[in-house]
């Protein structure tokens, strides 16, 4: 199957994985529609593809969203968008819930009734919390240890029964941490690099928690992969490096290739979790049968085109200079 000419649908596409995986579309000549409504993500972020793209404002709890679909003749749907920074649901618990897995619903069902032939679900490691065994794979417990990963399992589970009670056509993409430019919040890697851009005196929370991390790129082109592959629908996967790396590790990587010799680190409390995952790390063997699957950016590699952006960008990212449009967050709930 192949995307060429084809009407594809990316809520949350103006975020940062998703302004990835759209200029991944565009190589494929898909033609990409951008269904968001800016909260976290971003029109910079579009800005030198916009006259390639479609872009549409609105939320993905808005029950129009079923005519969009209609009206723009929309047969393929990457679901994106979302409330994705843990921190932040300790503070808006509702909010995560409501567009995490309410807003995953509406997206379902507004593609079914419209006849769209495929659908991914962006879902996440967190799913599983901190790792029983390593590498996880698919069958790991799911023990989610924040608001934000209950409300992605529910999104999750919703999608795998939603398939199996109203056959619809959805594959569950389990994404373990990514990192690149265009990152919507302060994760780890921009936190580190903000930091090392200042002084080599960092101030951490958890420094032994690990993570499994792929480039933004790659992980786009999985998800593509992802949704090309017909055997995959009604499926979950897993998608990462296969290799987690503690927070102390990447900040001595980061350190080294922004040019400083030595680090010294302060651990903050405020910084720390009150749940925290310690370990994640993928079994990538489900990925590898389905869609032959394997990164190619490496760590260091990745890193080094990260900080070039960072420089590229006058060493900002978007949440440093964003007013996210709060007026258009709790419209379609009750
Ligand atoms: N970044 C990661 O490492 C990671 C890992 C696993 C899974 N994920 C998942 O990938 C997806 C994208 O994450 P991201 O890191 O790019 O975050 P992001 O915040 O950059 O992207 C989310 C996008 O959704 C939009 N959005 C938020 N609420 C919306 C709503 N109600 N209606 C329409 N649009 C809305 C935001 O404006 C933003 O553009 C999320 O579903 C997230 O849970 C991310």
């Amino acid at each position: 199957m192949k995307l060429e000419d084809k009407n594809v649908l990316v809520t949350g596409g103006a975020g940062f994985i998703g302004s990835t995986l759209v200029r991944e579309l565009l190589k494929e000549n898909a033609r990409v529609v951008v269904y968001d409504n800016f909260f976290s993500g971003d029109m910079s972020n579009l800005e030198a593809i916009r006259k390639e793209i479609d872009i549409i404002s609105g939320c993905i709890l808005d029950p129009q969203l079923k005519n969009i679909l209609a009206n723009k003749d929309i047969e393929y749907v990457f679901n994106l968008a979302a409330e994705p920074y843990i921190p932040h649901c300790y503070d808006r618990p509702k909010r995560f819930f409501e567009v995490n897995a309410n807003g995953a619903l509406n997206v379902m069902l507004a593609s079914k009734e419209t006849g769209v032939k495929r659908v991914l679900q962006y879902s996440s490691s967190e799913v599983y919390g901190t790792a029983k065994y390593v590498p996880m794979d698919e069958k790991h417990p799911t023990l989610p240890c924040s608001t934000y990963a209950v409300s992605k399992l529910a999104a999750d589970r919703l999608c795998f029964t939603l398939h199996h009670e109203q056959d619809i056509p959805v594959i569950i993409l389990r994404q373990f941490n990514t990192y690149g430019p265009r990152e919507t919040h302060p994760y780890i890697i921009p936190e580190l690099i903000t930091q090392l851009s200042e002084k080599n005196r960092l101030k951490l929370g958890n420094i032994k928690a690990s993570r499994d991390l792929t480039y933004v790129e790659d992980a786009a082109k999985g998800a593509i992969k992802l949704m090309k592959c017909k055997k995959a629908i009604g499926e979950v996967i897993n998608l990462g490096y296969g290799v987690d790396y503690k927070v102390e590790e990447l900040a001595h990587i980061i350190s080294e290739l922004m040019g400083w010799d030595s680090i010294d680190i302060d651990i903050e409390k405020e910084r720390l979790r009150p749940f925290d995952v310690e370990r994640l790390n993928s079994d990538q063997s489900k990925a590898k049968k389905f869609i032959d699957w394997k990164p190619r950016i490496d760590l260091k590699e990745g890193l080094r085109r990260t900080i070039e952006w960072f420089k590229e960008n006058d060493c900002k990212w978007i949440w440093e200079t964003k007013i996210a449009p709060e007026d258009k967050i709790w419209k379609y709930s009750n």
